[in-house]
């Protein structure tokens, strides 16, 4: 038998719970042997629930008990989660977690206390909540040459772009109805700014490559500027909106940012909606494979974080290796990144726009939008496009296509 303690008992933690009591004999077939959970370690009380007893708010009870071999954190933010995961791991105890903002700030230095204390440091849940894309790089694909991955990484932000396009809900109420849901982030700028994704994206371009790539290097952009007009004219060129992490290796190093695409419908990631994520792998042999499922929301992400439990005591008294170094990753210019990029200015700067891109621009209209020109242009790198958007006078916004 397995003892087990839980820190933080709000979204996913109530969930990785429910997830050891509703599927109790799955979980220990899989694991060979019973998990008892042992104490749930929260700031509040919480009279009245089944598991009231094993509350603690001490997190030293925890820490100083013999018995636990598994800490699942699930509280957010960095500290106390940074301190309590080095020490826990410091004593041999393993770790596994849902908290990107945690592995992609510290994982590195984690996963080597747990290699050196002959324990292990899991994150399946921080990336894609339920879809187990972390696992599936470092064990099925492990030996293929992965050239790139592009996903939509973030629930609240794909429900809101969802819902903003199919039922022309408001930013702000959809927003509120994410958090309702339990999909945002406490500080929601972390989904809605691109934060959250780029975290991600961060973990993912570490886990391809071997090394460390800083999630504050990944040129990050979120959908606060995406307006009705946007899906209007996105309709209009056959295409859906959504936020995209992108990650695309070169003789250089990587190309790495965060930004909304405009999506071709005919592309499988146009077809992702509401709190659903999906990520695309290319691998040299393999070509592409596309991973989907729910990224957010509590059982779908407590499935993920009691996977790498189960991964854990199946391994106990060994530690699995993670592809996760601290070796600084060479990131390339994005400046040279090519794509084509949607435009949006005022009417009256139709010429000062043709002038600047030039002819062979395509003209986009939409029956609702008025007032403006809107056009598609050629492919461009990024340097060249930022260089002359910023000549044009009475630019409204732009979004790039995939
Ligand atoms: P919640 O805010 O719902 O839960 C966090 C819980 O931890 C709360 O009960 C909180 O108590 C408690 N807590 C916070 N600080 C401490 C502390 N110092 N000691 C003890 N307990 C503490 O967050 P989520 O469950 O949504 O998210 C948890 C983590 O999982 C985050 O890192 C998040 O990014 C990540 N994640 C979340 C997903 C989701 O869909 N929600 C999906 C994937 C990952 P109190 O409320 O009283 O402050
Ligand atoms: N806030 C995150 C999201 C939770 O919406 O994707 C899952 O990581």
């Amino acid at each position: 038998m397995s003892k087990v303690a839980v820190l933080g008992y709000g979204t996913v933690g109530s969930g990785v719970v429910e997830v050891l009591d509703v599927n109790s004999a799955e979980v220990e077939e899989s694991a060979g042997e019973k998990i008892e959970l042992k104490y749930i370690l929260d700031l509040r009380d919480f009279p009245g629930d089944k598991h009231q007893d094993q509350v603690v708010h001490d997190i030293e009870v925890i820490l100083n008990d013999p018995e636990i071999d598994v800490i699942c954190e699930t509280m957010g933010g960095l500290e106390p989660a940074f301190t309590f995961e080095k020490r826990a791991l410091e004593k041999g105890i393993s770790v596994c977690t849902s908290n990107k903002e945690l592995v992609a700030a510290h994982g590195p230095e984690l996963v080597r206390i747990a290699k050196e204390h002959n324990c292990s440091f899991l994150f399946e849940a921080s990336v894609g909540g339920g879809i187990p894309i972390l696992r599936t790089l470092n064990t099925s694909l492990r030996h293929e040459k992965i050239d790139s991955i592009t996903g939509i990484l973030n629930g609240t932000t794909n429900y809101i772009l969802t819902k903003m396009d199919k039922d022309k809900i408001g930013f702000a109420t959809v927003l509120k109805e994410a958090q309702d849901k339990g999909y945002a982030e406490r500080k929601p700028e972390a989904d809605i700014e691109g934060y959250d994704a780029c975290r991600k994206t961060a973990i993912l371009a570490s886990l391809l490559s071997g090394q460390y790539v800083s999630y504050e290097d990944i040129e990050t952009e979120g959908i606060t500027k995406i307006t009705q007009q946007d899906f209007a004219y996105a309709k209009s060129l056959g295409m859906s909106i959504k936020l995209l992490g992108m990650i695309k290796k070169n003789n250089s190093g990587f190309f790495t940012m965060v930004s909304p695409f405009l999506i071709p419908l005919e592309n499988p990631l146009a077809l992702v909606n509401e709190v659903f994520n999906a990520i695309v792998v290319h691998g040299n042999m393999l070509g592409n494979t596309m991973y989907y499922g729910k990224g957010a929301g509590k059982e779908a992400t407590a499935s993920a974080v009691v996977a790498d439990l189960i991964d854990i005591i199946v391994h106990k008294k060994s530690h699995i290796d993670v592809n996760l170094n601290d070796i600084p990753a060479e990131l390339s210019d994005n400046g040279n990144y090519v794509h084509r990029f949607f435009v949006r200015v005022d009417e009256s700067t139709e010429d000062e726009a043709r002038e600047l891109f030039g002819s062979n621009i395509e003209i986009v209209e939409s029956s609702e939008v008025f007032g403006e020109f809107a056009f598609v242009t050629d492919l461009i790198s990024e340097k060249d496009f930022k260089t002359k958007y910023t000549k044009l006078s009475k630019a409204k916004a732009f979004l790039r296509e995939l």
